[in-house]
């Protein structure tokens, strides 16, 4: 029986196989953040002569990436990249996921935005029917967390001030709970419009394009 931790492990391997035939010595790679991540990062360090760098979804996959001997961009330098590699909280088979229970939310979506294809590593467990069980992050400016945390009660949500925690842009963190989210795209718009949310953990809108999580029995993948 394979741990969960073999399980993140095999997944992040299966990510390297993927990406292997897109690395070039232009190629940057977007990387992402969690546990999950970071045994994609560890791996990708035995491929660092043969792509030019990677751009990172957080402070701390940044801080691993250097330690490592990989080169770290700045996104503004980069137009295009072929991958972005990351992990999930939840993922449904429509590929849509919810995330950011590290806290990485925001600059996750955005290097995502950039990729050409996005490669989601999980262990099998992350796989549900409907999203929600694991609360719903919502990056907010703090001055606007009473306000956005009315508006979600409203929508049925409860909201929970993720103590003692402040994001790489500087703002707080309302973890969601109570929602079971039937329309992960509807909702991932609604709650972007609500003034004083910077992004919300929902990837509907741009979701994976391709899932590999680890089972009992190997890799699965998952495309839509
Ligand atoms: C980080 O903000 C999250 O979006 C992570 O991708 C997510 O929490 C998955 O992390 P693990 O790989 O540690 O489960």
């Amino acid at each position: 029986m394979l741990s969960q931790q073999d399980l993140k492990q095999q997944a992040a391997e299966a990510a390297l196989a993927y990406i292997e035939p897109l690395l070039t010595r232009e190629a940057v790679i977007g990387v992402g953040t969690g546990s999950t991540a970071d045994l994609f990062i560890d791996g990708l360090a035995r491929y660092k002569t043969r792509f030019r760098g990677a751009v990172a979804s957080s402070e701390r996959s940044a801080q691993r990436l250097t330690a490592l001997g990989i080169l770290v961009l700045d996104l503004n330098e980069v137009a295009t990249m072929p991958v972005y590699v990351d992990g999930a909280d939840e993922i449904n088979e429509q590929l849509h996921m919810l995330k950011g229970g590290g806290g990485a939310l925001t600059r996750e979506k955005i290097v995502a935005s950039v990729a050409q294809t996005f490669v989601c590593i999980a262990d099998e467990s992350k796989l549900v029917q409907t999203l929600g069980r694991f609360p719903l992050p919502i990056e907010v400016l703090p001055l606007a967390r009473e306000a956005v945390a009315r508006v979600v009660q409203g929508l049925g949500g409860v909201p929970v001030l993720r103590k003692g925690f402040t994001t790489d842009n500087g703002n707080q963190i309302l973890d969601v709970q109570g929602l079971s989210i039937v329309d992960p795209l509807g909702l991932e718009q609604r709650l972007n419009q609500v003034p004083g949310v910077v992004t919300n953990g929902l990837f509907a809108v741009r979701s994976a394009d391709v899932a590999l999580l680890a089972t009992q029995q190997g890799i699965r993948q998952l495309k839509v």
